[in-house]
């Protein structure tokens, strides 16, 4: 147990904080390296818990990996190099590993055996199981093969057609990476955007992958290695942003901070809710946006929060309800029932945290109803083992009258290990 009492601040937030790289795009970094033949360099790669599971899965496929803190390079020499694992790969907490890893072993010719850690183990696995038995692997485990620990049998799949029934850049991700050893097309369509980092790097590694409308078609091809710039993880600076929004005084900027359009709701919503936010040096590397984001303190006000947006800022959720609890009037979320499937049930997490440090926070099937603005007291709350419900709290605690004591909070090392440190320069 690695509890963590903080104390309320009384001071604005201001100052400059570069955010670690992005926990999507360095997780497709290490993949897309490792499939490529030659050397690929990863610029502030994400030396996360979850990045090091994708990173130790290929090393146990053969794929030689440098990692020197935040930068990474892999020297493959292609898929005909990659050797049959003498051990069970280990995902950990880690969805993405989990999910794009099957898309990629589902097409290697041997065996492998893989599990995760109690809270990826309880999370469905048949979202991507389903389609890539269509194309052709053969994958068994726990419940009817849906549930991780999984044995999957590679190699000889063909294309498939497929749309996807929810709303998952992982499932995408699977498919189209399994589509890279498939024979024929493969072809996913999503009803709704998702996340599109797998199929920006595609292109930049030489895939032959083209989109039209919400279809994305890929070929199988050798990809080619390419240097890969990660920016700041907008996931990890939307911490700041909130921070920066409910303490009166503040103004923070985030540094180079990914601003990819499928991303960006959490800015679409602070800018509803009336923030006062900023967007400068923007610019592109590989097909990602990034720039700096200058949010400082101004009176907010609730929102409804559902639909089309809710993918591009799924894992803000949280953060966005401690935000809701400070703005004036009613913040409705919906068609969020994905929430109940992330690292916890991130749906009752909140609720049960923020109501207990005084928040007025109510749950619905598919999101939550949050009445503000209400002064928070503070207290004793759980983290579940999540990092962004234990970085929820610990923002939250900027806000209360009396601490905020955090019964773990050793899950931050998965997506922002220097998390606490970044929380201090900026607050004291
Ligand atoms: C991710 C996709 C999202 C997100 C997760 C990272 C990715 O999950 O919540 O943190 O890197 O593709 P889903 O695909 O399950 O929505």
């Amino acid at each position: 147990m690695k509890d963590m009492k903080l104390s309320p601040c009384s001071n604005a937030l201001n100052g400059e904080l570069q955010v670690p790289g992005d926990k999507s795009i360095s997780h497709r970094a290490v993949i897309l390296g490792s499939l490529a033949k030659g050397t690929t360099k990863i610029t502030h790669f994400l030396p996360g818990e979850d990045c090091h599971r994708t990173i130790n899965a290929f090393r146990l496929l053969g794929v030689e990996i440098e990692v020197d803190n935040t930068t990474v390079y892999i020297h493959s020499n292609g898929l005909s190099h990659f050797k049959e694992p003498i051990e069970p790969i280990y995902f950990g907490n880690s969805g993405t590993t989990g999910r794009l890893m099957l898309g990629v072993l589902s097409g290697l010719p041997f065996f492998t055996t893989a599990y995760g850690d109690g809270s990826l183990t309880s999370r469905p696995m048949d979202r991507v199981i389903i389609p890539l038995k269509q194309m052709g692997a053969t994958i068994d485990g726990r419940r009817n093969g849906s549930y991780l620990p999984l044995a999957i049998k590679g190699e000889g799949l063909s294309g498939v057609r497929y749309t996807l029934p929810v709303k998952s850049a992982q499932v995408k991700s699977a498919i189209l990476l399994a589509g890279l050893f498939a024979d024929g097309t493969t072809e996913v369509t999503e009803p709704t955007a998702t996340r599109n980092h797998s199929e920006n790097m595609l292109k930049a590694f030489g895939a032959d992958i083209s989109i039209k409308d919400t279809t994305i078609t890929i070929r199988s091809k050798t990809l080619t290695a390419t240097d890969v710039f990660v920016p700041g993880d907008i996931s990890s600076a939307a911490f700041f942003m909130v921070a920066a929004a409910i303490v009166p005084g503040s103004n923070l900027t985030l540094k180079n901070v990914g601003l990819n359009d499928t991303r960006t709701g959490v800015i679409d919503v602070l800018t509803e809710m009336g923030a006062s936010i900023s967007i400068t040096n923007k610019q592109t590397i590989s097909g990602e946006d990034s720039g700096d984001i200058t949010i400082s303190y101004r009176k907010l006000k609730g929102i409804e929060i559902k639909g089309d947006i809710i993918p591009r800022l799924i894992d803000e959720l949280p953060i966005i309800a401690l935000l809701a609890t400070q703005a004036e009037g009613e913040t409705v979320i919906g068609d969020a029932a994905e929430l109940r499937l992330k690292e916890t049930d991130r749906i009752e997490a909140v609720v049960e945290g923020l109501t207990s440090i005084g928040g007025n926070v109510k749950p619905t099937k598919d999101g939550m109803v949050i009445k503000g603005n209400t002064a928070l007291i503070g207290g004793k709350v759980k983290s579940y083992n999540d990092h962004r419900i234990a970085m929820m709290h610990a923002i939250a605690s900027l806000v209360t009258r009396e601490e905020v004591i955090i019964d773990d909070v050793a899950s931050v090392a998965i997506s922002y290990p220097n998390f606490f440190q970044d929380l201090k320069s900026i607050s004291s």
